[in-house]
C-alpha cells in the first residue's frame, strides 16, 4: 500500500521514494543513485495552505499546525511542547539607526525563535518533527553530529519521545551544550578532534551498530520542519520579508524556505524570494571566503564547489563552527539566484551585541544570534538593503544556550561596601556607551 498523504522524489534522478518507512530501509538515500537529498511532495489539497495561513487562524499553537504538510501520518505521533507558533517582532531600535546613520526607512523584524519552549533555540522545530516521524516509524535509537542546539533539541524532544540518542559534539562545544544532553541520560560522545571528525564518527558509529544518523542540513524531517517560518510569515505578515538574514554554519533555513516558497507557487502567494544574507562568524567563515572568490572572478564554472575547509576552527561561537562547507553548493547557489549575499561579522563585537539587543528590547540573545543581527548592521555598512524594505533578522537562539554569554553581559556592576557608594543610576546614560561599537 502507497503511503496515503506524502511520497519523496530524489533532487537528482527524480527516483520516487514511497515514505520514511522505505527511506529508512534503503539507508536514507535514493535507492537509485544514492543522494540524500530528495524533497518531500504531499497528495494534500494545496488549497488548504490558505485556511491554514489565514490571519485569523489563531489556532497555530505550534510547528503541526501544518500537520497536513509535514511527513507524519498519524497524530497520535506527535511530540511537541509548543515550538515554531513564535512571534514575529518588530525591532524599532534598529529601525530608527538605519535612518539616522544611513538614512534608510526600513522595516526591521526579529523572528523570535528565542521562544521555542524546549531548548529555546530554532532547532526545536526540527527536533520536533524528527522525533514525532522517529516515534512513527518506531524507531528506538538515533543519533546525530552537531556543534550543539541540534543536539540539545534532539536530546530533548527524542527523550519524550522515549527514544536514545547518541551525540556527538566536537570538543570546542560548550559546556552548557554537552550538560543539556547529559541530563536527560542521552549519550554524549565528545571527540577529540572539530566537527568533521564528530560527523565522520557519527556516521561510522551508524554504520558498526545500524542505528540511523541525522540527515544534517538537508534531512526531510529538518527541512519540512523549517519550511513552516514561510507559512507562519504569510500568517503574520500576509507576506514573506524582502531580504531574511540568518547566522550560517550549514544553512538548512534558505534550504528549507525555497523548498516551501517553491512548494506553494502555483498558489500565487508569494511574490518573489526573499534574498539570503546570511552571515558567518570570523573565526570561521569558509563560506565567505568561497563566495567572496567567486563573486571576484564573474561565478566561473564550476564555482559552486570551490570552497576551502578549516580544520579545526577557533571561534567564540562554537554553535556555527562547521570549517567543512560541504553545503556551499546549495547555499551559494540559493544566494546567487535571489540576489543575496554571503557576509562574516566580527565575533569579537558579539558580547557588545547581546547587550545592546538586551538594552533595547529586553531580549536575551544567544551568540549565533548576535552574528545575525551583527549581519544586519554589517549589510547596512555594506549598502545590501533599500528603502522600504522588510528585513528579518532570524533570531535562532536565546541565550539559555550560553551561560557564558550572558554572564559577559554584566557592565552596570559596582562593587560596594558603604551606602555612600551606592548612588541611584538612570539606565539612559548606558545608551551612548551601548552604541558606540556599531557607529
Ligand atoms: C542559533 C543558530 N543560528 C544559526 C545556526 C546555523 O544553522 P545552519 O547550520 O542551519 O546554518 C545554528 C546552528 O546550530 C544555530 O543554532
Ligand atoms: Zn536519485
Amino acid at each position: 500500500m502507497p503511503n496515503p498523504k506524502y511520497y519523496f522524489v530524489c533532487r537528482s534522478c527524480e527516483t520516487h521514494i514511497d515514505s520514511f518507512k522505505e527511506w529508512f530501509q534503503e539507508g536514507q538515500k535514493c535507492p537509485q543513485c544514492g543522494s540524500k537529498w530528495v524533497d518531500v511532495k504531499y497528495h494534500t489539497d494545496l488549497e488548504k495552505i490558505k485556511g491554514l495561513i489565514d490571519k485569523d487562524n489563531s489556532q497555530a499553537t505550534s510547528v503541526f499546525h501544518y500537520f497536513d504538510f509535514l511527513p507524519l501520518e498519524n497524530k497520535e505521533n506527535i511530540i511537541s511542547e509548543g515550538e515554531g507558533a513564535i512571534k514575529v517582532d518588530r525591532w524599532n531600535f534598529l529601525e530608527v539607526f538605519a535612518k539616522e546613520q544611513f538614512g534608510l526607512n526600513l522595516e526591521v523584524l526579529a523572528y523570535r525563535n528565542d521562544e521555542n519552549p524546549g531548548t529555546g533555540t530554532f532547532k526545536d522545530v526540527a527536533a520536533a518533527v524528527a522525533a514525532s516521524v522517529l516515534k512513527e516509524n518506531g524507531i528506538t535509537q538515533y543519533c546525530v553530529a552537531s556543534t550543539g542546539n541540534i543536539a540539545n533539541a534532539y536530546a530533548h524532544y527524542l527523550a519524550l519521545a522515549g527514544i536514545s540518542l547518541a551525540v556527538f559534539i566536537p570538543d570546542d562545544a560548550l559546556k552548557a551544550n554537552e550538560a543539556g544532553v547529559s541530563c536527560y541520560g542521552q549519550r554524549v560522545f565528545r571527540v577529540k578532534g572539530d566537527y568533521a571528525l564528530a560527523k565522520k564518527l557519527c556516521a561510522e558509529y551508524s554504520v558498526k551498530h545500524g542505528i540511523h544518523m541525522s540527515g544534517g542540513n538537508i534531512d526531510p524531517a529538518r527541512v519540512e520542519a523549517k519550511k513552516t517560518q514561510v507559512f507562519e510569515w504569510l500568517r503574520q505578515l500576509g507576506t514573506v520579508p524582502d531580504v531574511y538574514v540568518q547566522a550560517l554554519a550549514g544553512g538548512t533555513g534558505p534550504i528549507a524556505i525555497d523548498k516551501a516558497i517553491r512548494d506553494i507557487e502555483s498558489l500565487g502567494l508569494v511574490k518573489k524570494d526573499p534574498r539570503y544574507i546570511m552571515v558567518q562568524a570570523s573565526g570561521c567563515d569558509p563560506m565567505t571566503a568561497a563566495w567572496d572568490k567567486a563573486k571576484a572572478n564573474n561565478f566561473p564554472d564550476g564555482w559552486e564547489h570551490d570552497f576551502p575547509i578549516y580544520d579545526s576552527p577557533v571561534t567564540r561561537i562554537p554553535t556555527l563552527a562547521n570549517g567543512n562547507p560541504q553545503t556551499f553548493p546549495i547555499i551559494g547557489s540559493l544566494c546567487k539566484k535571489t540576489g543575496g549575499e554571503i557576509i562574516t561579522f566580527n565575533e569579537d563585537l558579539c558580547t557588545e551585541v547581546a547587550r545592546l539587543v538586551a538594552y533595547e528590547s529586553t531580549i536575551k540573545i544567544g551568540p549565533a544570534a548576535t552574528i545575525a543581527v551583527g549581519g544586519f548592521f554589517e549589510g547596512l555598512k555594506k549598502g545590501l538593503f533599500r528603502e522600504g524594505e522588510k528585513i528579518l533578522l532570524n533570531i535562532g537562539e536565546g541565550v539559555r544556550r550560553s551561560p557564558e554569554l550572558l554572564e559577559d553581559m554584566v557592565y552596570t556592576t559596582k562593587s560596594v561596601s558603604n551606602v555612600d557608594e551606592c548612588e541611584p543610576t538612570d539606565r539612559s546614560n548606558f545608551r551612548e556607551d551601548l552604541w558606540k561599537p556599531f557607529l
